[in-house]
């Protein structure tokens, strides 16, 4: 009798742990069909993350998701606690855009531990460990940086003197920051006359990029080139140029990454001489991923989104129809 009811207490505990693996009733582990999202997001520190946002939330809407969203205000230490709080909360998926590449392993290990699926979008971690996350969707950085050195050997392809270039890093320590650089150094580096004279982060804020842009001014006076790692950082440094007297995309030729709005209007106002594209339409594709791994699908470990570049005559072309 004894052993009866034990077998039968064990059952019960065991269909019980099976059940809680799917992530749990936060969401229903996409047993009803409907799934909770946690979205651990970076901040608001730029035109394209505000457009990234809302295709995360719009998308969300669409496709049926339930998104618990945090806003982290650029802080490691706020992600870590809103993914935490998700993996309580007992969501089917988190997401989130990574700060900075470096420091995830334990609470991605976390989550790991309590079944919860993670996705990253946009941005990378440098974990050596990648069952810790189930796919990263987002752009290849390396590539944008690339782009940005490609048109400059393009359009300095005569010159015989050296050119002198300015850097307004993205956030420290972040993946676009890191990559961006590296791909555009790798181009430029082949050519001896390409010289970054000073690189410094503008923590892809308008506000910073200005700040640091008015520096580099002070110090140098021989600027030919700017590259800046977003729109926002240049868009903040063109009003230091024309500050400090210069004609911006004349007197300093300007390379910017995203082409968000504003960026595609200085481009086509010609304060701005090319822009490399970076999508932060994300939303869709990531909603699409999160039922997939709800449901135990098998997802590609990297989804690359699809980006182009823009000269002045091709933002004048496109500008009216720009989503974001
Ligand atoms: O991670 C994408 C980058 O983050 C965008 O290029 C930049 O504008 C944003 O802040």
């Amino acid at each position: 009798m004894f052993k009866r009811i034990s077998a039968l207490v064990l059952a019960g505990l065991t269909a019980m742990s099976v059940a809680s693996c799917g992530g749990g009733s936060g969401g229903s582990g996409g047993g009803d069909g409907s799934i909770t999202m946690g979205f651990a997001q970076v901040g608001a520190e730029s035109g394209w993350r505000t457009a990234n946002t809302k295709s995360v939330q719009d998308s969300a809407k669409n496709a049926g998701v339930t998104l618990k969203f945090s806003d982290a205000q650029q802080k490691q230490e706020n992600q870590i606690k809103a993914i935490r709080s998700y993996i309580q909360q007992k969501v089917d998926v988190i997401a989130f855009s990574p700060v900075v590449e470096s420091g995830w392993d334990t609470v991605l290990k976390e989550a790991k531990d309590a079944k919860i699926p993670v996705i990253l979008t946009d941005r990378a971690v440098d974990s050596k460990d990648t069952s810790l996350y189930k796919t990263f969707l987002g752009s290849d950085f390396v590539e944008e940086g690339k782009k940005a050195g490609q048109w400059l050997v393009q359009e300095y392809k005569d010159a015989k003197d050296q050119v002198n270039i300015v850097e307004l890093q993205g956030t420290t320590g972040s993946a676009p920051a890191n990559d961006r650089k590296a791909g555009f150094a790798q181009v430029i580096g082949a050519d001896p006359k390409f010289k970054v004279i000073a690189s410094q982060t503008g923590d892809f804020t308008r506000a910073k990029g200005k700040e640091v842009m008015e520096a580099f001014l002070k110090s140098n006076p021989d600027i030919d080139v700017l590259y800046a790692h977003n729109d926002d950082m240049g868009l903040g440094a063109i009003e230091a140029i024309e500050g400090a007297g210069k004609v911006p995309g004349k007197d300093i030729k300007i390379i910017t990454v995203d082409a968000v709005k504003d960026g595609m209007q200085a481009l086509a106002d010609g304060k701005i001489n090319y822009i490399v594209e970076c999508s932060p339409l994300l939303g869709p594709q990531l909603m699409d991923l999160a039922k997939k791994v709800v449901k135990g699908e098998q997802v590609p470990a990297r989804v690359v989104t699809e980006e182009t570049t823009f000269t002045q005559e091709q933002a004048k072309q496109v500008l009216s129809s720009r989503q974001y």
